[in-house]
């Protein structure tokens, strides 16, 4: 099945508020689980989440990590505003700062950190390379790097199916953007192909659930 674009900000506060409450503690635990096991040593330092969205991720990852420092860049507003609550309600304000950037973002650069994350990002991007660009200007040499995506699946009607499976009691705003994030997301080939054009050579790409791709290495 060929990939479907949708539209890059989730700028409508509707669309931004249903899925800030909708429950992704399994999918976003998952992600804080795969850095720890694929990142032993980090323990503590500054980190980059990129497309943070309502923070979620970056809250349990600064609860998972007491001694890292986060910064989370989106460019949605209605976003930034779920996320910013989020923070305040976690107590978290000191460690995780949100700051609106849409991507690619220059002035990033003159800031290295000592791990990338991200989550969802790269199949709302209408270039996929600008993910790769921005994890080489702003991961310092080594730093652990770890991307999570949807997966597409074969068919419109496996898309059907996991869209009825992970979010047939959602919210239709949020069971519309899944089935959608669902068409435009990549296939692993697909991933394979763009970090080989950024010259990420050494990064890994596995499918580690029935719709999650977890992309990983050491810049
Ligand atoms: C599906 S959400 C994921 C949010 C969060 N990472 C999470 O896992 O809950 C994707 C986010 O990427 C943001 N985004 C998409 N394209 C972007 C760009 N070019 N620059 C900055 N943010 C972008 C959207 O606004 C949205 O908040």
């Amino acid at each position: 099945m060929e990939r479907i674009p949708e539209p890059e900000l989730m700028d409508d506060p509707e669309q931004a508020e249903a899925y800030a409450s909708a429950d992704f503690s399994e999918p976003h635990n998952a992600f804080v689980a795969h850095f720890r096991r694929l990142f032993r040593d980090f323990v503590a330092g500054r980190v980059l989440d990129l497309g943070c969205g309502p923070a979620d991720v970056g809250i349990r990852f600064c609860k998972a990590y007491p001694d890292a420092i986060m910064t989370g860049v989106d460019a949605s507003a209605a976003m930034l505003q779920l996320g910013y609550a989020a923070v305040r309600e976690a107590g978290l304000a000191e460690r995780l700062q949100l700051v609106q950037s849409y991507l690619p973002d220059e002035s990033l650069a003159a800031l290295q950190f000592n791990a990338v994350i991200s989550n969802s990002l790269l199949h709302h991007l209408d270039d996929p390379a600008v993910l790769w660009e921005t994890v080489k200007q702003t991961a310092k040499p080594g730093a652990p790097v770890l991307i999570m995506d949807l997966m597409r699946p074969a068919s419109f009607a496996e898309a059907g199916q996991l869209a009825g499976r992970y979010a047939g009691e959602a919210p239709p705003v949020l069971r519309r953007d899944f089935h959608n994030s669902l068409l435009a997301a990549y296939r692993p080939e697909e991933v394979r192909a763009q970090l080989y054009n950024a010259s990420l050579f050494g990064f890994r790409v596995e499918a580690v659930s029935d719709r999650h791709l977890l992309i990983w290495g050491n810049l």
